[in-house]
């Protein structure tokens, strides 16, 4: 059984190009072998909880000194985390909100960044912190309203959620990780519908048979220009 995580951060149930695009990633994810299975996290309309105190607190209590009460607080970020484990692909689906992902997708990240789960912390190691996920390659789909926000694009430098992303996943151990832009939503019309293409297009190549399961990085390809 090889299985896809789908985690979708858009609110919109209606018009929303990430949504669209992560279910047609899925759709062929699914359709590409009997073993394909896929779970899902709707994060943009069943919003993880924010981290509190008493999480805090629990998180960095060994696990065998924890009360009931702390694992408690931890359960909900104990099951996001063995959904993560369970997996062997995930697929994000993320709009872009002021130049960085938004918040339930932060909230999604604060909650399965945990020491001792998906890395150790050593103080008097040479190297302190070690990522405990391997194995596992990431698809992440941005929606954005302008578009050139690509690596080498005119709004690169405005890029949050590009570097955010690969900074976050790669420190727990997820370091093949594959952006696919969709822009200009703003303007609608002809350049949405471009863009549109071009991401589905690269969903298509992404997911054509073979290509998702294979361990080696998927080639580089021509990023959209903004127009
Ligand atoms: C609150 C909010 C903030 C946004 N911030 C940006 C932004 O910083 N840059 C940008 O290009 N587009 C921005 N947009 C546009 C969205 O990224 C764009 O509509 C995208 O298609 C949303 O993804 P979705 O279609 O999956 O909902 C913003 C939209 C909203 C609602």
């Amino acid at each position: 059984m090889v299985q896809l995580l789908q985690l979708d951060a858009s609110p919109r149930r209606s018009r929303s190009h990430t949504r669209t695009l992560v279910r047609e990633f899925a759709e062929r994810w699914s359709e590409g072998g009997p073993g394909n299975t896929v779970i899902r996290r709707d994060l943009g309309h069943e919003p993880p909880p924010h981290l509190t105190e008493d999480w805090i607190a629990a998180a960095f209590t060994t696990p065998g000194e924890r009360t009931t009460q702390m694992r408690e607080a931890l359960a909900y970020s104990d099951q996001l985390v063995d959904e993560l484990f369970a997996s062997d692909v995930l697929v994000l689906g993320v709009p872009m909100y002021n130049f960085g992902v938004p918040a339930m997708l932060k909230a999604y990240i604060d909650q399965i960044v945990r020491v001792g789960r998906t890395f150790s912390f050593d103080p008097e190691a040479a190297a302190p912190y070690t990522p405990l996920v391997s194995g596992k390659r990431a698809f992440v789909i941005v929606g954005t309203g302008d578009a050139g926000y690509e690596m080498g694009g005119p709004l690169a430098s405005a890029n949050h959620v590009e570097p955010y992303l690969r900074t976050a996943l790669g420190f727990i151990g997820i370091d093949e990780v594959e952006f696919v832009y969709t822009g200009n939503d703003e303007f609608g019309g002809e350049r949405l519908q471009r863009s549109l293409a071009f991401a589905r297009n690269r969903v298509a190549e992404l997911t054509s048979v073979g290509a998702v399961s294979h361990r080696h990085p998927v080639a580089e390809h021509a990023a959209p220009q903004r127009d």
